[in-house]
């Protein structure tokens, strides 16, 4: 496995797999990996054949009163893991090889990234679009892993890739999720005591929503005051937002239909976790 922190080497190091006709499976990630990051991994290493792996806590994705300075980090860890999945590249820049002094050029989707999360986190987006197009066209792959615990950003990647045409697919994998249904997420290693079981009412509200619809309540608004009022029960939890959006367009819904996904932002103790589940009507 080659350790790769310079831009330069890693365009050098795309550009020999290309030539070796290897097809290259691309895994963004912020680190302090966990299973769902290595479902990603072992999913691109079945389908290209060099996997590349960025490990890179990306500021302009965190607003400034966020936590990017409480972001979990354990390299040595990350990079052993990544040894044992079978990672050939694993790309570790500083900050100063993605954005170099004066550093003036950003990515902005305009539609998708508005909503939800992009509501709560103006700016998020735009530094996601732009460290991932930057990465794309330094790791040039022909195959991207995304997640859909991110549900959001992994659409707002899609449009990006369409848009500006990037030469590459993207793949979106399940949410993987621990044992008893928390969504696996870096940051779960902050919820402290009792924050952790406070942090299933986000799984359950969801599974909630999906028993709702899946018996034939069709309005929007009636499953998201179930799961508003099954969150409530945590005096924990704050609500960042709670709602039923059209998977293609990311606008609220009033009535279920076979494109609804059900979708919430909830800060527990100070950590804030979202979590998504596609939610339908009788079948
Ligand atoms: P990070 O949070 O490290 O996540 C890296 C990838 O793992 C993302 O595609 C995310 O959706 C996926 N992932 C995380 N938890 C998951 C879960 N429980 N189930 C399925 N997939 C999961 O997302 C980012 O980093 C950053 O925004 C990044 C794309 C790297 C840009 O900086």
């Amino acid at each position: 496995m080659e350790v790769i922190e310079t831009s330069r080497r890693m365009r050098e190091k795309s550009r020999q797999l290309k030539r070796e006709g290897r097809k290259i499976g691309f895994v963004p990630t912020m680190g302090y990996l966990h299973q769902a990051h290595l479902a990603l991994i072992r999913a691109a290493r079945k389908a290209s054949d060099a996997v590349v792996v960025s490990i890179f806590v990306n500021p302009a994705q965190f607003g400034p009163a966020e936590d990017l300075d409480r972001y979990p980090r354990a390299p040595e860890r990350d990079l052993r893991l990544c040894r044992e999945v079978g990672v050939d590249v694993v790309f570790m820049p500083p900050i100063s090889e993605i954005y170099p002094r004066s550093f003036s050029t950003f990515v902005e989707e305009t539609a998708l990234s508005r909503p939800l999360c992009g509501a709560a986190r103006p700016g998020h987006f735009r530094g996601v679009a732009t460290v991932v197009a930057k990465l794309f066209n330094l790791v040039g792959p022909d195959l991207a892993f995304f997640g859909a615990k991110d549900w959001q950003q992994s659409r707002v990647v899609a449009r990006m890739v369409r848009d500006l045409a990037f030469p590459l697919k993207v793949e979106v994998l399940p949410t993987v999720r621990e044992k008893d249904g928390l969504a696996a997420s870096s940051r779960n290693r902050n919820l402290k005591g009792a924050a952790r079981s406070d942090a299933l009412c986000l799984y359950r509200s969801l599974k909630l929503a999906r028993k709702l619809a899946a018996k034939g309540e069709c309005s929007a608004r009636a499953i998201r005051e179930a799961m508003a009022r099954l969150i409530a029960r945590h005096s924990r939890a704050r609500v960042d937002y709670i709602g039923i959006f059209d998977e293609a367009t990311l606008r609220p819904q009033r009535r279920i239909n076979r494109r609804s996904r059900a979708a919430l932002a909830v800060f527990i103790g100070g950590v804030r976790l979202i979590d998504n589940m596609k939610i339908g009507p009788p079948k």
